[in-house]
């Protein structure tokens, strides 16, 4: 190399030092307003109570069959990695945290690998199978959602100890607490091959027990500190494709909607608004308790499927769709060559191309929580 074909190289070398350094620096700068974007959210943390519509994975470390963390579950996240959660995706839950600019799944509390980042943006307590009647839970063999409530106080004690009591305070009061649990109560337990509760409740006598198991949850978390809490309503459960084929006359041909399910949900979510307004206003100091509608976003698609681009709104896409889901549903079901084109993923729980549609429906409702 000549003296001068040195000094040019040196040159090179400075040269792409300083643009790096100039990269490094706008990188910097852009992750640095990033997190602030993020610190001006309003809402801290999503913490997220209640069943499959919600489980981020607890029940990967709970000795239970209600799971799905092996494929085809998952299928269509990040590196295709089944987290438990019970779709082809993601969760509706995970799509608001999203949107509020805090994270982009929400980890299940029971993995002993989060840290304390992973904490202090919120964790998902729910558990796939559970419901409001704690016997619920126990006929499915996973967690009451009265223990999730333990675990969020467990979660509270540690937080006090790594950020102290003061910032633990201040992170429960701007975090969004989610609730989403019940159809299990009605569909398992109630109307379930076993029909335990029936024997003892009638049909509004057992929405009036659930309702003051749901206020009573609703009411303990206030108390733990929670100001901003959406309580999520029943679905058309008459419309779950295990649901009409059990009940159907004809399941192979006759897949329509089973109306007198569809109808205690909605009578349910009713009477739900009710209780919730009346909680809401006597509330003091103030915080906010609201209800969330999912019956009539998934109705619409029910009804209207070639407005959201689905073929298919009775049967899931795993297997024959008509009963397989949890372990029913596995790495040896067939799967559905597109599953947007399809309402339901299992025969039970949605796809993501269906919570898309839903979280695309509740951004209002996170617009809502963050102003104040
Ligand atoms: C937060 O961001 C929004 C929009 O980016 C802005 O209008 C608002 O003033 C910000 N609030 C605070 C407290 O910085
Ligand atoms: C259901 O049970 C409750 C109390 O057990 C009773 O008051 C009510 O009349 C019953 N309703 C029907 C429709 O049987």
């Amino acid at each position: 190399m000549s003296p001068s074909q040195n000094v040019s190289v040196l040159f090179l070398l400075h040269f792409l030092a300083l643009i790096a350094f100039t990269l490094q620096t706008a990188v910097t700068r852009m992750s640095a307003e990033n997190e602030m974007s993020k610190k001006n959210s309003s809402i801290s943390a999503f913490f997220v109570f209640g069943d499959s519509t919600v489980d981020a994975g607890n029940n990967n470390y709970i000795e239970t069959i209600s799971r799905s963390n092996f494929p085809p579950y998952g299928k269509d996240l990040p590196d295709h990695i089944a987290t438990g959660r019970f779709t082809n995706g993601k969760l509706v839950t995970d799509f608001l945290s999203s949107y509020a600019g805090i994270k982009d799944l929400i980890p299940p509390y029971l993995d002993p690998t989060l840290t304390v980042d992973d904490l202090v943006t919120g964790v998902c307590f729910a558990s796939a199978g559970t419901g409001f009647d704690p016997l619920t839970a126990q006929i499915n063999v996973v967690i009451p959602i009265q223990n999730q409530l333990k675990y969020f106080e467990d979660y509270k004690s540690r937080m006090e100890v790594e950020i102290g009591k003061e910032k633990t305070r201040r992170l429960i009061s701007k975090a969004l607490f989610i609730v989403s649990a019940g159809t299990n109560d009605f569909m398992v337990n109630y109307y379930g091959p076993m029909q335990i509760r029936s024997r003892t409740y009638n049909i509004s006598s057992y929405q009036d027990f659930i309702l003051q198991q749901a206020l009573q949850l609703a009411q303990a978390l206030l108390k733990t500190g929670a100001k901003k809490i959406a309580f999520v309503g029943l679905p058309p459960i008459g419309c779950v494709p295990a649901v009409i084929t059990v009940n159907s006359d004809n399941a192979l041909t006759h897949r329509g909607c089973i109306q007198r399910f569809s109808a205690v949900a909605r009578r349910y979510n009713t009477l739900l608004q009710v209780k919730l307004a009346a909680l809401q206003n006597q509330i003091t100091p103030a915080a906010a308790v609201l209800y969330v509608d999912i019956y009539n976003p998934i109705d619409l698609m029910v009804r209207n499927p070639q407005r959201f681009g689905f073929e298919n709104v009775n049967l899931g896409c795993c297997g024959s769709g008509m009963v397989e889901f949890s372990v029913l549903c596995n790495s040896y079901s067939s799967v559905c060559s597109d599953d947007s084109k399809y309402l339901f993923w299992d025969s039970v729980h949605p796809t993501q191309a269906a919570y898309y549609s839903v979280y695309l429906g509740l951004r209002p409702v996170i617009d809502r929580f963050m102003k104040d």
